[in-house]
């Protein structure tokens, strides 16, 4: 920690300019003395109220102190303490010779002084083994936050998470002043949420694949995968949330992205015959519970008395988003709730199925959130909390119309988008790092400071498609990778950026916060090495202290890079840097990421769904469907019109980087003369590569050894093919 003994005031003008504290996010004002406090074995933490029992038992679990009192001693103390005067989280913490008084007018902002106190001390505080005496610089420190939701969504549906690791997280988001998580509980692949009226939600839709109704998707296809969180341990973690100022806010996503629902109550989707001849293994894939099922609103009813009662909070989230209105528009009992009402949008029947659960929840005691495709219908009740997330427009659109706003728009705040082009993720919305998430700003998006009132605050969202599929058992790893240091920005951003600019916050973060989050234990990105060739030299630097390590394509061994590396082919390069537990993306001259085109001929044992067969994507003009589910068997053959010398080739069944429409197992075989064929790699996630082939390659098959992929087509890619450097 770097003390300033200066008498310092630290309004916001000279925060700009300073990083005396690096706390993130940034403080109100603070105004540093020349003295110390030093905590010691000894010092004793107090409280004034027993609201703040649970803090103080959270201040002995990190301050490695002894004794908690309600009275506070004449010296040598650490005391939180509620009083009048203060905003929602808002709080004043002074730091004297004598002792620490967090003061505030609620538990979040006691809660919020303690934060930032100890964002004061040596980051090993987090590790809950600090070492005393520790000294703090003495300091005065007004704090309130400018939003007040500051969020973050977790998808546990696609990708389980444990109970031991959301209340990790819990922790992470609590030390940067997050006081919501939207807890993405439901969807189409698994339910995870004990309903004790209805056990089969989480003992057969828990779970995917195997013995499951719910098919398998995105990654572990060949066995039964999931979990869920029993009754007693959602009680578990709301208390572990609320002790941290954050407010649990589950989500059981309807009427559509209910595929497992379905699988196991299929009753409940329209009242038509659902054609399967395309599918085979005959899976129904309707997602959507009809919207005039006098029984589905009976049954939400049994499921949502018990979800009410599991969550505190004020809001219960709905969904909303991304309904399949065909299925609506097929049903003889939903098309007649238009005709009956004179509707001709379809987008009505949501209006109605929000109303009807908003009912539901009225009777609990709750208020109804939705994604924002929830206002399309146009009769939305005007109280409902709308999450903004498609994009900018669409946010912009719920705000205009007045509602209570959640801001999350996907090309800032969906944390599943990859860092940069090469990166893992997805990239539909945008490709961004911090940085950019750190960039956003209501004033340079053409909103006025109206609209901004309308906003509560700002959410990220993790949605979960890839994450198995990236981290495999270590899921976890990618997902703090994709989040940290992205949710430092949100923080920042919810809590108010207040002038601060990238180069001021970057130095926090990157100095400081970066130790903090080691000692956190988080996983977290760094920014990629610069990398650049000159005069037969291929250097790399970072601007943080992190070590840069490299290797070259053929060997997987890491060098530690210490000057410049003499080479004639600098694309043979692969750099990366490392601090702690944390590390960069791999960095290369643009010469690796080179790329060729050799013209080939695509043909398959499977149709293709478009009316040009596999032309387009021999034009390289992108992927193509084949028009139905695999079956083992299946093949995709690549000819190339001339041998292909190259370095790799890279063979892509399903979305690139999500596997979503894949060839689940299979394997590739190479032709170096288009009549026999030899196995060289099993695919992974639909994925497989030919590395340094030894000869020309003049032909390549991918064959599947399963029979279905949970979906109604398999998506075929162009190769990816790196020329001999
Ligand atoms: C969403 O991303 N479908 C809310
Ligand atoms: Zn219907």
């Amino acid at each position: 920690m770097k003390i300033n003994l200066k008498i310092l005031t630290c309004s916001v003008a000279t925060l700009l300019s300073s990083v005396a504290f690096a706390i993130i996010p940034q403080p109100e004002s603070m105004k540093c003395g020349d003295g110390v406090f030093t905590v010691r074995p000894s010092t004793v933490i107090t409280f004034n109220n027993e609201e703040l029992r649970p803090l103080a038992a959270y201040m002995l679990d990190y301050f490695a102190v002894k004794k908690v009192a309600k009275q506070a001693p004449a010296e040598n103390f650490i005391s939180v303490e509620l009083a009048s005067g203060f905003k929602p989280d808002a709080y004043r913490l002074t730091v004297a010779e004598d002792g620490v008084r967090i003061v505030a007018g609620d538990y979040g902002g006691a809660f919020y002084g303690v934060q930032t106190l100890m964002q004061m001390m040596p980051s090993e505080i987090y590790t809950k083994r600090m070492k005393l005496p520790v000294k703090v610089a003495t300091c005065e420190v007004e704090d309130a936050p400018q939003f007040a939701y500051r969020g973050f969504m977790l998808d546990v549906a696609r990708t389980w998470v444990t109970t031991a690791n959301v209340k990790r997280y819990i922790d992470w988001l609590a030390y940067h002043k997050i006081n919501r998580l939207h807890w993405h509980l439901s969807d189409d692949q698994g339910w995870r949420i004990e309903i004790k009226s209805h056990r089969e939600l989480t003992e057969q839709g828990g779970y995917r694949g195997g013995s499951s109704p719910v098919p398998p998707m995105y990654g572990k296809w060949h066995e039964r995968y999931g979990g869920y969180y029993s009754q007693s341990e959602i009680r578990e973690i709301v208390e572990y949330a609320r002790v941290r100022n954050i407010e649990v806010i589950p989500e059981i996503d309807l009427p559509g992205h209910s595929w497992a629902f379905a699988a196991m109550h299929p009753e409940v989707v329209c009242n038509y015959e659902f054609d399967k001849s395309h599918l085979s293994g005959g899976l129904d894939t309707r997602d959507v519970f009809c919207a005039t099922k006098e029984s589905n609103y009976e049954l939400l009813d049994e499921i949502f008395a018990e979800v009410c009662a599991l969550f505190p909070s004020e809001y219960i989230h709905i969904g909303g988003d991304e309904v399949s209105l065909s299925q609506w528009k097929k049903c003889p009992d939903c098309s007649a709730y238009l005709k009956r009402n004179g509707y001709t949008d379809a987008h009505k029947l949501e209006d109605y199925f929000i109303e009807r659960m908003a009912q539901i929840l009225k009777k609990y005691g709750k208020r109804p959130a939705v994604w924002n495709e929830g206002i399309n219908g146009g009769g939305l009740d005007k109280t409902t909390r709308v999450h903004g997330w498609s994009n900018m427009k669409d946010c912009r659109k719920v705000l205009e119309a007045g509602y209570p706003t959640i801001f999350m728009p996907a090309e800032y705040f969906y944390f599943d988008m990859r860092q940069s082009k090469y990166e893992v993720g997805s990239n539909w919305s945008n490709i961004f790092d911090v940085k950019h998430t750190y960039s956003f700003d209501f004033a340079e998006q053409g909103f006025s400071a109206e609209q901004v009132a309308k906003v509560e605050g700002f959410e990220c969202a993790f949605w979960s498609e890839i994450a198995l599929s990236q981290g495999g058992d270590r899921s976890t790893d990618y997902l703090e990778y994709m989040t940290f240091p992205r949710v430092c920005a949100v923080a920042e951003l919810g809590w108010g950026k207040r002038g601060s600019d990238w180069d001021n916050f970057y130095a926090r973060l990157s100095g400081d916060h970066y130790d903090r989050m080691s000692a956190m234990g988080i996983n977290y990105r760094l920014m990629p090495p610069k990398v650049a060739y000159a005069d037969g030299l291929l250097s790399a630097s970072t601007d943080d202290n992190s070590t840069i390590y490299y290797r070259t394509e053929e060997s997987a061994r890491p060098v530690k890079y210490s000057r410049p590396v003499k080479c004639a082919k600098p694309g043979e390069y692969i750099f990366w840097s490392e601090y702690r537990n944390a590390h960069s993306p791999q960095a290369a001259h643009a010469d690796h990421y080179k790329t060729i085109k050799p013209a080939f001929t695509l043909t398959s044992s499977i149709e293709s769904g478009r009316k040009d067969g596999y032309k387009r994507i021999e034009e390289y003009r992108g992927r193509v469907t084949a028009a139905r589910t695999c079956r083992n068997g299946d093949w995709f053959l690549f000819e190339f019109s001339e041998p292909v010398e190259c370095r790799e080739m890279e063979f892509v069944t399903g979305y690139t980087h999500i596997a979503h429409r894949i060839f689940p197992s299979g394997y590739l075989e190479v032709s170096y003369d288009g009549a026999n064929f030899e196995k060289v790699d099993s695919l992974v996630d639909g994925c497989a590569k030919i590395i340094r082939p030894s000869k020309a390659v003049k032909a390549v098959r991918i064959t599947s050894t399963t029979d279905r992929n949970s979906t109604h087509g398999v998506v075929i890619n162009p190769p990816v093919v790196k020329p001999i450097l």
